[in-house]
């Protein structure tokens, strides 16, 4: 009896998918090793996945939303199949990079972000515009930024 609650209990654990999104595409970009350190000392019941595609979506264009762009369809699906984002991004210009931005208007139709929890980190203190207009963008697209998971560790 004590055996079979106890395998139940097992079969109902799941873990928590999360999808980190870093918004450089440099090969030795801080950002992308903050989220590589996240997904390494994530405690066991949670996977923090990286996603590896940013540079290969296509540049948006609204009359090809609802086309079926293998790059976009698969960066819809990862963001479909987690329970929360993080995403850690520089600034360029006292902005989001493009290729972020890019990345974040192919899902404002398409809604993967409404009522997501996202937790925005960052590897410089000093990029407070980038950050205001990621956290502008995600709250407009109904995305819910989690204040508490959001973390700046200076690196410059
Ligand atoms: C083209 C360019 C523009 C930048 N503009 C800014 C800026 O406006 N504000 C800022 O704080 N840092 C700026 N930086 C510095 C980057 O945000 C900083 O190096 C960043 O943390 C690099 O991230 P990464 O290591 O993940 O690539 C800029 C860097 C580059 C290459």
């Amino acid at each position: 009896m004590g055996k079979t609650k106890q395998l139940k209990m097992t079969s109902c654990q799941t873990t928590i998918q999360i999808l980190a999104i870093s918004g450089s595409l440099r090969a030795a970009s801080s950002n992308t090793r903050l989220l590589q350190a996240a997904a390494l000392l994530a405690p066991k019941e949670v996977e923090i996945k990286l996603y590896q595609n940013l540079g290969e979506l296509p540049h948006f264009n609204p009359d090809l939303d609802d086309s079926k762009i293998s790059a976009v369809l698969d960066f819809r699906n990862q963001l479909k199949n987690s329970h929360a984002v993080i995403i850690s991004s520089p600034e360029y210009a006292h902005g989001v990079p493009g290729t972020l931005k890019n990345a974040l208007d192919w899902i404002v139709g398409s809604g993967e972000l409404v009522e997501k929890p996202v937790a925005l980190f960052n590897t410089s203190a000093r990029s407070t515009f980038a950050q205001a207009s990621l956290k502008e963008t995600i709250s407009v697209m109904l995305g819910r930024i989690v204040e508490e998971a959001s973390v700046t560790f200076s690196v410059y």
